[in-house]
């Protein structure tokens, strides 16, 4: 059997514990097995960039971050070429590069971009199977991604790490966490962390309850804020306008981030001074956490397992706890947003937590 593995888009924590597990699996479970370890992504299988794997090349990687592999990102609407141009298209080279590795099966480690490849290679006749990564946990279909909560946990340590200084200033921190179109992450990091203000993209905040927040605490002497803010919230009036109205908008203003924005309006209304952090890409840096390859080890040998029984078009998925899987079709091009009913709301709510809304 040959197998071709990729890891594809933003990188995170736990990518080499899955790379290791299917690895393993597949090498003491199927027979005649040969894997190739394709570059950068989906850039790899376009160009033909692989390599033949060994077993000893899956060992020592389970405690490591990033991916031996490489990653990319590979806008998936630039796979399909125009009716224009003469020229194979990504897609096409990819299908191709399937045929000359004479693969049997391709695993796609990766996030919502990945998938919706990975469920047009399928439709073209491929043997894929997804794997759900992403430190945003946006991924449908399954309760958790892994990364997610190494990710978390970085972000809680930034969030509790601003407390100190914050409450020596008498300053508001805000601390902007990854996350353009999700708010997961902002969610947990801001709930352990301990932040009191978490403003994530699905909840529009209005800057009013934010600013009567830190007031209230004011009153009740805590002269200092922590706010976990999602890198694509937005408030109640940016909600209303599309987005590239919002971002001139915000331009025009002379700031960019939903973060520049809040600190200054908080200045300015509650004459607090105001401190921004961005940890940024050290978020997905760094080893994955005990849990994270707990999942990736649990969801790299699933995949082995449908790989070994024959089973594809399919992304290995945790339901209700326990591995299980689901179509690629099924869910490409969905995302998994926060629901406004989610239990971590109404907890984070009854402590005091503001979302920036009306009680
Ligand atoms: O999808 C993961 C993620 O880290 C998002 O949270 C973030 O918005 C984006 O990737 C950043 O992408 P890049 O690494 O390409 O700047």
């Amino acid at each position: 059997m040959k197998i071709g593995i990729l890891t594809s888009g933003g990188d995170c924590p736990g990518l080499n514990a899955v790379i290791r597990s299917v690895g393993k699996y597949v090498f003491s479970q199927i027979k005649d097995v040969t894997v190739y370890g394709i570059a950068d992504g989906y850039g790899g299988l376009i160009n033909g960039e692989y390599r033949k794997m060994k077993e000893k090349d899956f060992s020592g990687i389970l405690n490591t971050g990033g991916t031996i592999l490489g990653t990319s990102r590979q806008p998936f609407k630039e796979m399909i070429g125009s009716d224009l141009s003469d020229e194979p298209s990504k897609l096409d080279r990819m299908l191709e590069n399937y045929k000359k590795m004479e693969l049997d099966l391709l695993f796609t480690l990766g996030g919502n971009g990945t998938h919706k490849t990975a469920a047009l290679l399928s439709e073209e006749g491929c043997h894929v199977i997804g794997v759900p990564k992403t430190i945003d946990n946006d991924i449908w279909g399954t309760e958790v991604t892994f990364g997610f909560h190494s990710a978390v946990d970085v972000a809680s340590w930034c969030i509790d790490n601003v407390h100190t200084t914050a409450a020596s200033h008498g300053r508001t921190i805000i601390v902007e966490v990854m996350g353009n179109r999700v708010g997961w992450l902002t969610l947990y990091s801001g709930i352990a962390g301990g932040a009191d203000v978490i403003l994530i993209p699905e909840m529009p905040y209005d800057k009013e309850r934010v600013i009567e927040k830190i007031q209230e605490r004011a009153e009740r002497g805590k002269d200092f804020s922590i706010i976990a803010i999602a890198e694509g919230a937005m408030d109640t009036e940016e909600a209303s306008m599309k987005r590239s109205e919002m971002m001139e908008e915000r331009a025009k203003q002379g700031y960019t981030t939903a973060t520049d924005r809040l600190a200054k309006i908080i200045t300015k209304e509650t004459g607090v001074e105001t401190r921004t952090l961005v940890p940024g890409h050290l978020q997905r840096g760094g080893n994955p956490t005990a849990y994270d390859r707990v999942l990736s080890t649990m969801l790299g040998s699933f995949a082995g397992r449908l790989a070994r029984q024959g089973t594809s078009g399919v992304t290995v998925a945790i339901k209700n706890n326990a591995v299980a899987y689901n179509l690629l079709s099924d869910v490409a091009g969905k995302t998994k947003f926060v629901p406004l009913d989610h239990p971590l709301i109404s907890t984070a709510r009854s402590i005091g937590v503001s979302f920036g809304q009306k009680r």
